[in-house]
């Protein structure tokens, strides 16, 4: 959109208009289920270094209780629900068989890996119903929060709806030695936030007709309703992804403390970095740590952000439903754990925007990217192997993703960003216009090429895609 044509749509946006959207999102009962606390369910952990090789992952159709005593039909990775969370080194391989054991074809695209697109697991790795697949993860980026999680062309929503998402940590030298609190479990908790919705503490199956953008009034972590986590006296750690379908938070406590973001997708932030709040778009990773020294129970509270909460829209955010998401208690029986942050995290090596000698811009429409639409057998674009490039996206509303690397954001509407986004990062809500520097290791040939899109599940099934090789 041109800089011009932008200001007149922004004031084609009376304040009329907004006024009913506004009064109409204060009345909207989005509710949280009224139920007792259950404990946070913790994916069960496959460590890499402890396993016998190959791991076995079976997806398959499951039974899992939401609520203690209720039973819904979902999907999962070894389980009812979810999958294990796979915890790797770097530089040590990790070979997983995948079996699929659904009566539909499937795929498991490692989200944020630095792989090739041969073993990418976008729509053309297809594991048919009954087939295994047999794929081993060179596991050669630094520490980072990634998941893995469905990606087959127009069921891509469906299937992730039912279950299909896992965490798949990887960890290195630095993140080992650091003092981080790293006790999977304990003082380390992965958090996988969705909305869903639940009928007599039911969760309802994924509509038959997709709808443009699922967004469901109750909030789960790891398939917990109401879900209330026990933690000792020290820094805890939370690995949040927003595996949602299409919903947007912003997070923060129930007593507005200061705490840590310490990571985005691809690694460790270079120092944490003291925040009060966090936006969350789908497919994003954020790890944050909360110090939970005093000994008081804190509430993390999700606001349900609005479909678009971008430029003029942002005036909604401060009226959209606040949950409460999770109740972190302290358990003094635990023994305290680690007690102070490290001052320095990372070392991050900022891409030269001047070293950019290719630049591409894709403009988000509302069903498409630059005009095009998903077709299997059209390669959108040609990447050259280890060229940076700066990529810029006019996308508004919709979570812009892309296979094979992380990159780091150049700026935002012309700014550069904020600390607590200057890091390694797969997914961005461009919020207006972003640039990105960015630049690929690994090959993606045109049978198995990466995929750039909206990760709004809905959109991307719905066409919202495109494939780039890299050679
Ligand atoms: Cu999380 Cu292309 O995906
Ligand atoms: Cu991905
Ligand atoms: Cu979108």
């Amino acid at each position: 959109m041109k800089s011009a044509e932008k200001a007149f749509r922004l004031s084609a946006w009376p304040i009329s208009c907004l006024l009913p959207a506004i009064v109409l999102l204060c009345f909207s009962s989005v509710t949280q289920a009224n139920t007792p606390f259950n404990d946070l369910l913790i994916p069960p952990l496959i460590d890499s270094k402890h396993s016998n090789t190959p791991i076995h992952i079976e997806i398959r159709n499951g039974q899992h209780e939401f609520q203690t005593g209720i039973k819904s039909a979902t999907k999962g990775y070894n389980g009812n629900y979810l999958g294990p969370t796979i915890r790797n080194y770097r530089n040590q391989p990790t070979r997983i068989q995948f079996s699929n054991k659904l009566e539909e074809m499937t795929t498991v695209h490692g989200h944020g890996l630095h792989v090739p697109g041969s073993i990418d697991g976008g729509p053309q790795n297809k594991i048919p119903s009954n087939a295994t697949l047999d794929v081993t993860y060179p596991n050669q980026q630094q520490a980072s929060t990634n998941w893995y999680h469905p990606h087959i062309m127009g069921s891509t929503a469906r299937q992730v709806h039912a279950g299909l998402a896992g965490f798949f940590l990887i960890e290195d030298e630095n993140s080992l030695t650091l003092g981080l609190p790293n006790t999977y479990g304990v003082d380390d908790i992965p958090l996988a936030v969705q909305d869903r919705t639940f009928v007599e503490g039911r969760m309802q199956p994924y509509p038959k007709i997709m709808p443009h953008d699922l967004r469901e009034p109750t909030l789960i972590i790891n398939g917990t309703l109401n879900p209330r986590v026990k933690v000792p006296r020290s820094l805890v750690r939370f690995r949040l992804l927003n595996a949602s379908n299409a919903r947007s938070y912003e997070f923060n406590l129930s007593n507005d403390a200061t705490f840590y973001k310490i990571a985005t997708e691809g690694g460790l932030l270079e120092a944490p970095v003291a925040i009060q709040s966090l936006k969350m778009s789908p497919g994003e990773r954020n790890e944050i740590v909360l110090d939970m020294s005093d000994g008081q129970t804190v509430e993390l509270i999700a606001k349900l952000l609005p479909k678009k909460y971008h430029s003029i829209f942002a005036v909604l955010i401060p009226f959209s439903k606040k949950v409460s998401m999770l109740r972190v208690e302290v358990d003094e029986t635990l023994p305290r754990r680690t007690a102070t942050l490290p001052k320095t995290l990372n070392t991050i090596h900022f891409y030269q925007p001047d070293e950019a000698t290719v630049h591409r811009h894709f403009d988000i429409g509302e069903m498409d990217i630059n005009g095009q639409q998903m077709d299997m057998s059209v390669i959108n674009f040609r990447v050259e192997k280890d060229i940076l490039e700066l990529w810029t996206i006019d996308g508004g509303r919709h979570p812009f993703h892309m296979h094979g690397t992380s990159f780091q954001i150049l700026s935002r509407n012309g700014k550069p960003p904020e600390p607590e986004e200057r890091g390694w990062k797969d997914v961005v809500y461009p919020n207006g216009e972003v640039s990105i520097l960015l630049k690929f290791q690994h090959e993606a040939t045109e049978e198995f090429p990466y995929m750039y899109h909206c990760h709004i599940l809905e959109h991307e099934d719905m066409g919202m895609m495109g494939q780039f090789t890299v050679e």
